[in-house]
């Protein structure tokens, strides 16, 4: 392998073949299975887009009757996972405690049959269905009550926010934070999804995949950057401040965070739609102070950045919206990932067809021959 070929991030290198999900980011498109996102936004809903990416095609009736069934039915988790979220110190963050739970899954479902179907569909119902309850008991533990029981005649977005805050959501709350997951859902070749890939092209079991894009998506480069959009937006504090804050980062070369993407030259799709659900909200709730700050941010962004395609993407808006929800900051990127379960799964699936291990090659730039010195030599 060549110098010539090697390209840092592996920016550009096609990892896989995939039919899951296309991005056309000099136009802003985002399809899910060949559906673009704003049909999907407008007339589906999480569950159903999720069986879409899973299974390749919109489920009939009778499918999607069965798999919101299997999901409602599996919503609950053990006793024994509710106690060793127990043991979480409370000052965690709730991305690692989801990282912990979503491994431990696999000591309670360790039959591995990668080959069967039923096994595959199973195992997709159990981690949909339980990954919210555990992101949900989290926060009821840390805040040292009992975690909430999952509510049966709550549909998937709805049941989540019982669990989290104790009451019957608002109907448009509900309607908005299902569009959120949907959004989320899924999104090519991004570094959580090409992690749960390598997890899964050593054919180990369907939790450690999910645990390690769990693991990925964390980080501040990646889904932890919608956590540090909402701690910029309180620290630039004011619409006056937006602007020198701006030009005190652009001068220490930081990012900024919920801006620029790999594949993005353009707005985010998401982004945009995530910025109409968060109008949807302050029109029912009243609006919210760091909104103004975001737009005028979006603002000064696009005429400094502009030109080279930065502009914002998903993690921008999506923290005003869970903000509304009352979800606090720190969930932020747990959120992400319950929506983003669907994503990983449907990649697993589709790497199980034809797997092959990835075991890249690298470019060695260390010594050769060089010889071993004794501790009492070293100097
Ligand atoms: C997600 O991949 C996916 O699909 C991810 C995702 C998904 O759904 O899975 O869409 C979710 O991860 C969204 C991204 C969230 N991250 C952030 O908001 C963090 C801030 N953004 C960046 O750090 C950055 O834009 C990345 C990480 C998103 C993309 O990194 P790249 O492609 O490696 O780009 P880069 O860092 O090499 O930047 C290229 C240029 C540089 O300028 P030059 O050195 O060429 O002059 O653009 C500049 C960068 O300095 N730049 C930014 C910037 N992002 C890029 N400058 C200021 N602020 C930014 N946010």
């Amino acid at each position: 392998m060549s110098v010539d070929t090697y390209r840092p991030g592996l920016e550009g290198v096609p990892a896989a073949k995939s039919s899951i999900s296309y991005i056309d980011g000099r136009q802003g498109i985002l399809e899910y299975r060949g559906i673009r996102l704003e049909e999907l936004a407008t007339q589906s809903t999480f569950l159903e887009t999720a069986y879409l990416l899973i299974w390749g095609q919109l489920p009939t009736k009778e499918e999607l009757k069965s798999f919101q069934h299997d999901i409602r039915y599996h919503r609950r988790i053990k006793y024994r996972i509710r106690d060793m979220m127990k043991c979480f110190p409370e000052s965690g963050h709730p991305m690692d405690a989801l990282q912990a739970s979503a491994a431990a899954l696999g000591l309670f479902y360790s039959r591995r049959a990668l080959d069967d179907p039923i096994y595959i569909r199973n195992a997709a119902i159990r981690l949909l269905a339980k990954i919210p309850t555990m992101v949900a008991a989290f926060q009821l533990i840390r805040q040292g009550n009992d975690p909430v029981q999952p509510c049966d005649d709550m549909d998937y977005a709805a049941n989540f926010l019982y669990m989290l805050t104790e009451r019957e959501p608002d109907e448009l709350a509900a309607r908005v934070f299902d569009v959120c997951l949907l959004l989320h859902a899924e999104h090519s070749m991004n570094a959580s999804t090409f992690s749960a890939m390598v997890t899964a092209s050593t054919l180990t079991d369907p939790y450690a995949v999910i645990a390690s894009a769990v693991g990925t998506l964390g980080g501040p480069l990646h889904g932890g950057a919608n956590e540090e959009v909402l701690t910029m937006l309180e620290e630039i504090g004011s619409v006056e401040n937006v602007r020198p804050y701006l030009e005190k980062k652009l001068e220490n070369k930081s990012k900024i965070m919920g801006f620029g993407h790999r594949v993005y030259k353009v707005k985010d799709p998401r982004a945009t739609i995530l910025q109409n659900l968060a109008e949807q909200l302050f029109e029912k709730f009243g609006r919210d102070v760091y909104y103004d700050i975001a737009i005028e941010l979006e603002q000064a962004v696009e005429e400094k950045l502009g030109a080279k395609g930065i502009y914002p993407n998903v993690d921008f808006y999506s923290g005003l919206v869970y903000r509304k929800l009352g979800i606090p900051t720190d969930m932020f990127t747990s959120i992400f990932a319950i929506a983003r379960v669907a994503g990983w799964l449907a990649h697993w699936k589709e790497q199980l067809g034809e797997n092959r291990i990835f075991r890249p090659a690298q470019l060695y730039v260390g010594m050769h021959d060089r010889p071993y010195i004794p501790p009492k030599e070293r100097t």
